[in-house]
């Protein structure tokens, strides 16, 4: 048994663990591991190299991924363009039992359309700190994610008391607003602003008017990178697209921060958390999970179970298919939103919720 592995996506804390948990179990069974570098791209240009045991057992605790990732797309140019004729080859080439890929709902769309197409026997580990993907209760990564803005947020807190400042804190979330939602909710935020939710600017900088009336001396606003604005939607540095065809976002917690300034005449500042919510070592919780999905993915492809990803179900580990996975997003449960909201209310308006994520 030799069994390919690869990163694919944006990065995410958790991704090692779930590397040497799979080394682990396979090497257990008597088989043994290659890892393919920079995800679909190493695939692509046969560039990989052996995993071992003893290599990998140190890792857990480690951020990002010892294989690299990228955002290469083999089917940017369709089903039978030369980049998937690489991958097929290649995974012939290196007489592969099997490919385990860890990714989000971009890497494991490209691993079901590789098994529904070429019937190649692929297995999917579901990472994302935005926990967007479907089919799972949790994705890795995003707890850690979670716990970095919530220290973050708490540290602003102090400096926005002692200046008596708004201060706007924008969190990535493509698709869905999760980190913002909860973590949100984790620093207990004056205002969250969410992917699925149209922004409802008069009421936001109307909660902050009121609050200061009422004594509060500075607020904290979190805005999901994807939030949506009346009539302008995302904002998007334009022109920027990877290879699934997803625009690059970034800079509404500024574009929020001068309105509500504008607006309530209270001095307001924003910061962009970024790529600091990718990085650093993985929480206790994400590297349980991490190495649980691991094993559970190495199961599958001892039982021969293709097509199919590790997943999380009431708090059980199980499988799912991978098509089930990557058909529809799994977007922000609004009932967590309601929840924040009662310390902002009347933000919550189910007319102005938006079922349907952009690109
Ligand atoms: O992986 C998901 C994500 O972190 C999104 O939240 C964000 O929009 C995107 O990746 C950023 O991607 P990149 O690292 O390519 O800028």
């Amino acid at each position: 048994m030799r069994v390919g592995l690869l990163t694919g996506g944006g990065d995410c804390p958790g991704l090692n663990a779930v590397i040497r948990a799979v080394v682990r179990k396979i090497n257990n069974a008597g088989g043994s591991c290659v890892g393919f570098l920079e995800g679909w791209r190493g695939l692509v240009e046969n560039n990989c190299r052996p995993l071992e045991t003893l290599e990998t057992d140190k890792i857990i605790g480690m951020g990002g991924t010892i294989l690299g990732s990228s955002r290469t797309n083999p089917f940017k140019k369709g089903e039978k363009s030369e980049a998937v004729m690489k991958v097929v080859e290649n995974f012939k080439k290196n007489e592969l039992t099997a490919l385990v890929a860890l990714g989000g709902e971009d890497t494991l769309g490209v691993a079901h359309k590789l098994h529904h197409h070429y019937q190649l026997p692929v297995v999917g580990v579901p990472k994302t700190i935005d926990n967007d993907l479907n089919a799972t209760d949790v994705t890795f990564g995003f707890d850690t994610a979670l716990n970095i803005v919530m220290e973050a947020v708490d540290r602003l807190r102090t400096t926005a008391d002692s200046h008596r400042r708004i201060i706007v804190v924008e969190t990535m979330g493509r698709h869905a607003g999760w980190i913002a939602c909860l973590s949100g909710m984790s620093v207990g935020a004056d205002y969250i602003l969410l992917p699925e939710i149209t922004a409802d600017l008069e009421h936001l900088c109307a909660t902050l008017l009121k609050n200061k009336e009422q004594g509060k001396t500075h607020a904290i606003v979190i805005v999901s990178e994807g939030a949506k604005l009346p009539e302008v939607g995302m904002v998007t540095s334009m022109g920027e697209y990877d290879e699934f065809g997803h625009v690059r976002l970034g800079g509404i917690g500024d574009v929020v921060a001068k309105i509500i300034e504008q607006q309530t005449k209270i001095e307001t500042r924003c910061v962009t958390l970024g790529h600091l919510q990718r990085g650093g070592a993985p929480s206790a919780s994400d590297r349980v999970l991490a190495t649980r999905y691991g094993i559970k993915a190495a199961e599958l492809v001892i039982e021969g179970k293709w097509g199919h990803m590790a997943a999380l179900r009431g708090g059980q580990i199980t499988s799912v298919p991978l098509a089930e996975a990557v058909t529809a997003l799994k977007r922000q449960d609004m009932r967590f939103y309601q929840e924040a909201s009662e310390w902002f209310p009347g933000a919550y308006n189910p007319e102005r919720v938006d079922a349907k994520p952009e690109a």
